[in-house]
């Protein structure tokens, strides 16, 4: 299980993630090969200017199969491009990451599955990226890993770089112990993480499963947050756990939000749908922890009941497509636009539609228009680690209007007190909500919705970034001992 290494990089910070934070662009005729463009996301604008400062690294999958690239630099970070083979996607990637991981630690929302062959890919992937990340980091420095994909390297990492700083962030839920347990590897997914000197997770609560699964299964002595490791070879440190809520780019949302083609371009997303009194606006990655079905269910059950009309509302429903190849992904993907035609069907008229079905992913300049142009955004999801998309319609209502469904179930109701607060299971509660988010009276919508844009505005992204680095240097410091 060990890595090999060979000395020393030369990158004194060193992100490591499933994905590069970079897309490919279309051949652009020149002739020095690739062009690669940042992708959009909040990590990557948080990161950049520390790897800038920094001599920073990022390690990760550029998004091809079977496919070996050399490093590069791109906008001030160098990028390590790790290879995974056409099996490796399909075990490692869409396989243990994404049916086995992702719906165990989202409430088995779809039954996970459990495959021999997909964990020994798991292992071998997460070796390969530990040993990618060893082989840029310089002496002592501060490696950053990111997400349930790669839950083992920090634990690789510590072995063959006991110098290296190590941190940790999940992005998605840790599950209850009770869920966690099912998984017949808990056992080395918890040595994995406890590699980290410092665990970050998106909620207190993600926190306190985490630490249950510890105490039951590494049996290390917890204090508080505070996991006193002792790893096969008798060596003793700590590895500490603690919630740090992602949040977004702020600046560059609100500065779209202020821009006059993009107001210009939300008043004609509103003409072009028949200027309905309202709009109510879903985002989300076509993924099963979105509740999309549930909204779609509560939506057109209020047409159904009349308390809606095609005249009065519109739905917009941006659904970006996301891990095709995956068998649930398909399923959901009939069943929700199964669930759209018969609404669109039973309820359109030659001038008005129920719900704009959309199954693409924009820009964001696109997406804060669509949010500007929106009354309601709907965010119903049955567990999700944060919820971005509800910060940013957030960040984007610039004059304070409108009104967020929110489900208690994202991490963002930790956040976003003011939102109207649902159990998207509940039909009858989501649809009064509903009604009551349209029928919300200006005064009472703006006195949310300012309480929640102070909270976005006071925590974004780099506060976020900062918050953890900063905890991680002083880890192992005497702090917290
Ligand atoms: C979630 C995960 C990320 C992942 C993203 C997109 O936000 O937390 O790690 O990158 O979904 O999913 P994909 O499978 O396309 O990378």
């Amino acid at each position: 299980t060990e890595i090999s290494t060979d000395g020393y990089g030369d990158y004194d910070f060193i992100v490591v993630s499933n994905r590069l934070p970079v897309d490919r662009v279309a051949d652009n005729g020149s002739d020095d090969g690739d062009t690669w463009r940042r992708s959009p996301g909040g990590l990557v604008t948080a990161l950049a200017p520390v790897m800038a400062k920094a001599d920073g690294a990022w390690v990760g999958w550029h998004g091809a199969p079977d496919e070996t690239l050399d490093p590069f630099d791109h906008d001030n970070m160098h990028l390590r491009p790790v290879p995974l083979s056409d099996s490796e996607v399909e075990l490692y990637y869409e396989g243990f990451s994404n049916a086995t991981l992702w719906p165990l630690y989202h409430d088995v929302i779809a039954p996970p599955e459990f495959h021999r062959t997909w964990w020994d890919s798991y292992r071998t992937v997460n070796r390969r990226f530990a040993e990618a990340a060893a082989e840029v980091a310089a002496e002592g420095a501060t490696v950053w890993v990111q997400d349930y994909q790669l839950q083992l390297v920090p634990q690789l990492l510590r072995k063959a770089r006991p110098d290296l700083k190590i941190g940790f962030f999940n992005h998605i839920p840790f599950p209850p112990l009770e869920i966690f347990a099912q998984l017949p590897w808990r056992r080395d997914i918890i040595a994995g993480l406890l590699g980290a000197d410092l665990i970050g997770f998106q909620r207190p609560s993600d926190t306190a499963n985490f630490l249950r699964c510890v105490r039951r299964f590494a049996g290390h002595s917890v204090r508080q947050q505070q996991v006193h490791v002792t790893d096969e070879d008798g060596n003793s440190y700590v590895s500490r756990a603690e919630a740090f809520p992602i949040s977004i780019d702020v600046d560059q949302i609100t500065e779209l939000a202020h821009r006059e083609d993009i107001i210009e371009r939300s008043k004609q997303i509103r003409r072009e749908l028949g200027n309905p009194k309202v709009i109510l606006l879903g985002v989300d990655r076509l993924d099963y922890t979105k509740g999309i079905s549930h909204r779609l269910k509560a939506y057109g059950e209020l047409l159904e009941d009349g308390r809606i009309t095609v005249e009065d509302a519109s739905l917009i429903q941006v659904a970006s497509p996301s891990r095709e190849r995956v068998e649930q992904y398909r399923l959901l993907r009939e069943e929700v636009e199964g669930t759209v035609g018969r609404i669109n069907g039973t309820y359109d008229t030659m001038g008005n539609t129920a719900i704009r079905y959309l199954h693409h992913s924009y820009p964001v300049e696109e997406m804060v228009a669509l949010y500007l142009a929106s009354d309601v955004m709907l965010v119903t999801a049955l567990r999700d680690g944060m919820n971005l998309v509800a910060k940013e319609y957030v960040a984007a209502r610039t004059e304070n209007s409108g009104a967020l469904v929110l489900s208690e179930f994202a991490g963002a109701a930790d956040q976003l007190r003011q939102a109207v607060l649902v159990n998207p299971h509940d039909i009858d509660r989501l649809k009064d909500a509903i009604v009551s988010a349209i029928n919300m009276q200006p005064r009472e919508a703006q006195r949310r919705m300012r309480l929640m844009r102070r909270q976005v505005l006071q925590n974004d992204v780099e506060r976020w970034s900062q918050n953890f680095l900063n905890a991680l240097r002083l880890e192992g410091e005497g702090e917290h001992q």
